[in-house]
């Protein structure tokens, strides 16, 4: 049998060290700060952090990534008004971080990332395409190959109430090449007629690049929204210190 005046001592010992632990760390495990600024050790942390990153916080009140959900989301072209919702957004926990820079004195910090993203959700379409009355509803799936992701955030510092310092997102913009090829699986475009439904999705593949650039940009900006304002979060959790050991900057 245990002597219960030593199990007491135990768990006063133990909760004491929790109590420390508690006060100082607030960053996941998965979070390797770098010691500099390098590029190179920039990239290893972000390339590594990214799997359980995208995973979700929930301790920390961060959101997951891969899947995200896009409950609704309408987009009105010219003559076209097609409004996605009960969809999911799959692929970013494998995002190949292709670079990353961080300027601490200039508030810049720049991020690369060549991603395969898959969205799948229902869709209502009502308007005219190429000329066709449209009056569509189903389902629908774009897959996105190798498009490359530049993020460019201007940062800022702050204080939270207990006086730590964090990195805080002022604004940001972004650059989005469409990668190699998009696929659209899109069905009952046309509702009733399967045949004409089909002639026009595939000239929507056939021509994936111009149909993209009309309508991929809400669905990009609608994503990178939501990185970013999931990103806000965890530097929100996260002290400045626990994610970077280079001193912060006057500010
Ligand atoms: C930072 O320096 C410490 C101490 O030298 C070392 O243990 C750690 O691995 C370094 N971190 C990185 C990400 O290189
Ligand atoms: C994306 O998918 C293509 C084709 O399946 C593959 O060759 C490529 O390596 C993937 N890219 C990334 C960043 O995972
Ligand atoms: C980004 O999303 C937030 C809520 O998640 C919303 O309040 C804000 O208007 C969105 N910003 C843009 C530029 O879409």
């Amino acid at each position: 049998m245990c002597d219960r005046r030593y199990v007491l001592v135990f768990v006063l010992v133990s909760a004491a060290s929790f109590v420390s632990d508690c006060t100082a760390k607030f960053a996941p495990d998965f979070i390797r700060p770098c010691n500099n600024t390098e590029p190179a050790c920039l990239i290893k942390a972000t390339q590594d952090a990214i799997p359980q990153f995208t995973k979700g916080l929930p301790d920390l009140g961060v959101p997951s990534l891969d899947p995200f959900v896009i409950d609704e989301l309408p987009i009105q072209l010219p003559g076209i008004k097609v409004t996605f919702y009960n969809g999911k957004a799959t692929g970013l926990r494998k995002c190949q971080v292709l670079n990353v820079e961080a300027y601490l004195e200039k508030n810049i910090f720049n991020l690369d990332v060549r991603c395969n993203i898959t969205i799948k959700g229902k869709y209502t379409a009502v308007g005219r395409l190429l000329l066709f009355p449209i009056n569509g509803e189903g389902d629908s799936k774009i897959k996105i190959v190798n498009s490359i992701i530049k993020l460019h955030i201007n940062t800022k510092y702050f204080k939270d109430a207990d006086g730590r310092d964090h990195f805080g997102i002022k604004n940001y913009k972004y650059t989005f090449d469409y990668g190699e090829r998009i696929i659209y699986t899109i069905n009952n475009l046309f509702k009733g007629n399967p045949e004409l439904s089909n002639t026009v999705l595939q000239f929507l593949n056939e021509n994936w690049r111009i149909v993209t650039e009309e309508f991929g940009q809400p669905v990009v900006d609608y994503a990178l929204n939501v990185t970013v304002t999931t990103a806000k979060k965890f530097f929100d959790a996260v002290p400045y210190d626990e994610l970077l050991y280079v001193p912060i900057p006057k500010y």
